[in-house]
């Protein structure tokens, strides 16, 4: 048998890893042939929690896991991790500004880089899925010094399917039709989604919907998408969450699609004017285990508008964070 892959995934009790879990557990995250250890950290709150998923992961006897442990402290959680998904963050509440946010984040994923820097494997991918995850993502790899630079993404990947669904639904053509579509800058309500290189079976997007529509429907109903569903479900998006986090690894692994790309939220080059260094999202295509964004592409007036305006929320985090000592 193949060495396991370990992936480590951290607030492994809460709802996202409720979604997540078994469908790595199954073979979707690497493929079907790789099997994987999982390695689950909480706080120590959650510990008892995550034994209790991790009972259900044996009651699913999947011939590709090959162990669980379970971990409340990151400088053991991260050992030899080859893969790690950090789900677990500390959410908004009531009353909290947005340096305290910031804060309280960076307590998370400042120790949580310096774990990975310390005892991951050297081929470690991470991808940071806990908000506001492109910050987080950045916290975390400047504590890892020794860890290549776009090893740390962060997850644009459900704006990036939520996307193609509302294109899918008004065009009245079938997702799978949709190529090249793309979102831009941070996770957040900021973000820009972008049809103008899309095509739907083969046609440009921009010549079968119109102006009004992108601004006044598409974009917000994509920005605003987990406020939504928070609203319907009383409970944020956690199965669609834990599906894109899916694709995103599976993609940097194991490539992209021929020809279309996908978005996700990668370390700029200072490509399309993005700051070097930002953790933002891009068009990209994955390649022998890399991201890479796609280049050339024409940006007209409107889309570098919406790009610039993200990016310069994008900019304002670091500063802030770096106010706050926290890289
Ligand atoms: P949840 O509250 O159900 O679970 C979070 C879990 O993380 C809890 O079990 C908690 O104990 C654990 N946790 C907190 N701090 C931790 C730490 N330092 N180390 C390890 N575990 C820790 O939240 P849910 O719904 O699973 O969402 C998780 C995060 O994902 C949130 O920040 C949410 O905003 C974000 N999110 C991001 C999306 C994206 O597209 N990037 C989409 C949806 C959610």
């Amino acid at each position: 048998m193949t060495t396991p892959v370990n992936v480590t995934v951290t607030g492994a009790a809460g709802q996202i890893g409720y979604a997540l879990l078994f469908r790595i557990a199954s073979g979707q995250l690497l493929g079907a042939d790789t099997p994987v250890k999982l390695r689950l950290l909480e706080i120590p709150q959650g510990v008892k929690a995550a034994e209790g998923t991790a009972m259900e992961l044996e009651d699913c006897a999947f011939p590709l896991l090959a162990g669980i442990d379970i971990f409340d402290d990151p400088k053991t959680g991260f050992e030899g991790a080859n893969v790690a998904l950090l789900v677990g963050a500390r959410p908004r509440t009531k009353g909290m500004e947005r340096g305290d946010l910031l804060e309280a984040n960076g307590g998370i994923f400042g120790p949580q880089g310096e774990a990975i820097n310390a005892g991951a494997a050297d081929d470690i991918r991470v991808l940071v899925v806990g908000n506001p995850a492109n910050t987080n993502a950045l916290i975390a790899q400047q504590h890892a010094p020794d860890v290549p630079a776009e090893r740390f993404t962060a997850m644009t990947r459900l704006d990036h399917n939520r996307a193609l669904s509302q294109l899918a639904a008004k065009t009245g053509a079938a997702v799978a039709d949709i190529a090249d579509l793309t979102i831009w800058g941070n996770h957040s309500a900021t973000q820009y989604p972008d049809v103008f290189h899309a095509t739907v079976a083969g046609k440009p997007a921009s010549e079968l919907v119109d102006r009004s529509w992108l601004e006044s429907d598409f974009i917000p109903t994509v920005a605003k998408r987990g406020a939504a569903i928070i609203e319907a479900r009383g409970a944020s998006s956690a199965a669609s969450a834990a599906n894109a986090a899916i694709d995103h690894v599976h993609d940097w692994v194991n490539g992209t699609a021929d020809g279309s790309w996908t978005s996700a939220a990668i370390v700029s080059d200072g490509s399309y004017g993005v700051p070097e260094g930002l953790i933002s999202s891009f068009p990209v295509r994955a390649k022998g285990g890399r991201w890479e964004i796609v280049q050339g592409l024409e940006v007209n007036d409107f889309s570098r508008a919406k790009i610039d305006a993200s990016v310069a929320e994008l900019v304002e985090e670091r500063d802030a964070v770096k106010g706050l000592g926290l890289i």
